[in-house]
């Protein structure tokens, strides 16, 4: 729920009968899980609180790490560069990657606004601790973009990201759908092992409530039993592989499924049951749909991925980015509101994941030109996912 700064934050710059409107949308209900979302209306923040925003062409973007996901800089870096000129020619653009580490994101943060950066676009590498950014950003009426990962603040402007409890959902429904099919060998009493992203990404704590949300109901009759549930610190590969090593040995490598929450952990796991040789012979999930996971899914060491469009990602932010610029209405960018710690919603667009396995590579990441069937095929053998020369 709202304190009455935040109350009067919001509220007092919005004029006449403007305040009763904004004052009973933010303030309602607060009954959902921080950081998933709704469809109701959104609100818009003030162009008093963000006053630097207005003919803005400097732009800071922060991103979280490098090590943990080839997204970052392969795709998202890229990406948000090429659409943010488009949507706003003569723009300059501050880039900067924490590499794991939210001090130097915070010092990122500082030089930006130290060089004039009047709107930032934050990737948060720890949803709580940005929200120092976002304070500081606001003291100098500059407006934050939370990129893929929300900032626990209510002053940050807008929320830019995929339905992350959705693609939880999907990597735990993809399991339930294989186990009841009997694949991989499933049957009762079956072993899953969690291995969830970094506790400090809200979206790791999606994306384990979206894959319970699935897999629950199977743990609670039985079905499947939950040997270990762990978060992995910086979605580090490495520490991920040794989790695996750990639960391996502790279980007599009697482990059938592995819920692993992205592709860069997912590839360190695999390496962790080649060693037994159990790849194949396990069921892994992972999410990105990187190169590296995608040739995975296609020699069979893994069995799917999310593909999630960062293009539309980006293009959104940088639509925002334009419009805050230009002072114009956002809520045709927005498509609905997520709640902050505190009760706060931040108007936010969610874009929908897709699910990939061996029968649809060539449909959604070829199709869509996300990686190339070339740039799949190469090292893999002849024939490999039924998809490769
Ligand atoms: C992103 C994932 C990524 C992970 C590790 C999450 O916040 O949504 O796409 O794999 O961070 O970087």
């Amino acid at each position: 729920m709202y304190n009455l700064k935040q109350v009067l934050h919001r509220c007092l710059p919005i004029l006449g009968v403007l305040v009763l409107a904004a004052c009973t949308n933010n303030s309602a209900s607060n009954s959902s899980t921080p950081g998933t979302s709704d469809t109701g209306a959104s609100t818009s923040p003030s162009n008093t609180v963000f006053s630097a925003a207005k003919g803005c062409l400097n732009v800071g973007v922060l991103l979280p790490e490098s090590d943990s996901s080839s997204r970052y800089e392969a795709y998202d870096r890229p990406l948000l560069d090429r659409e943010i000129k488009a949507a706003l020619p003569g723009v300059t653009l501050q880039y900067a990657n924490a590499n794991n580490n939210a001090t130097t994101q915070q010092n990122q943060a500082d030089a930006a606004l130290t060089k004039g950066a009047c709107i930032l676009v934050i990737d948060p590498n720890d949803s709580d601790q940005a929200a120092v950014i976002v304070q500081k950003a606001k003291a100098s009426g500059v407006p934050v973009i939370a990129y893929d990962r929300l900032i626990q603040d209510p002053d940050t402007a807008y929320y830019v990201s995929f339905d992350n409890q959705r693609v939880g959902e999907l990597q735990g429904q993809y399991i339930a759908d294989q186990y009841k099919a009997g694949n991989y060998g499933l049957k009762q009493g079956a072993n899953l092992a969690m291995i969830n992203g970094s506790q400090t990404d809200n979206n790791a704590l999606l994306f384990r409530k979206g894959a319970l949300n699935a897999l629950q109901p199977l743990v609670d009759s039985g079905d499947l039993n939950l040997v270990f549930d762990q978060y992995t610190p910086n979605w580090d590969n490495a520490k991920a592989q040794s989790l695996m090593e750990g639960v391996l040995t502790k279980q007599s490598n009697n482990v059938q499924i592995a819920y692993v929450a992205n592709d860069g952990m997912a590839n360190t796991v695999v390496a962790a049951l080649r060693s037994q040789k159990l790849n194949g012979k396990v069921l892994v999930t992972g999410q990105d749909a990187t190169l590296t996971g995608i040739q995975n899914i296609l020699t069979g060491d893994q069995a799917m991925t999310i593909y999630k469009p960062i293009a539309q990602e980006a293009k959104a932010t940088a639509r925002l980015v334009a419009a805050l610029s230009k002072g114009e209405d956002t809520s045709s960018i927005v498509n609905g509101s997520t709640e902050v710690k505190g009760g706060a919603k931040i108007p936010s667009l969610l874009e929908t994941p897709i699910i990939v396995d061996k029968k649809n590579v060539a449909q959604t990441v070829i199709a869509d030109g996300f990686l190339t069937q070339e740039q799949i095929c190469s090292g893999l053998s002849a024939g490999a996912g039924g998809i490769c020369p």
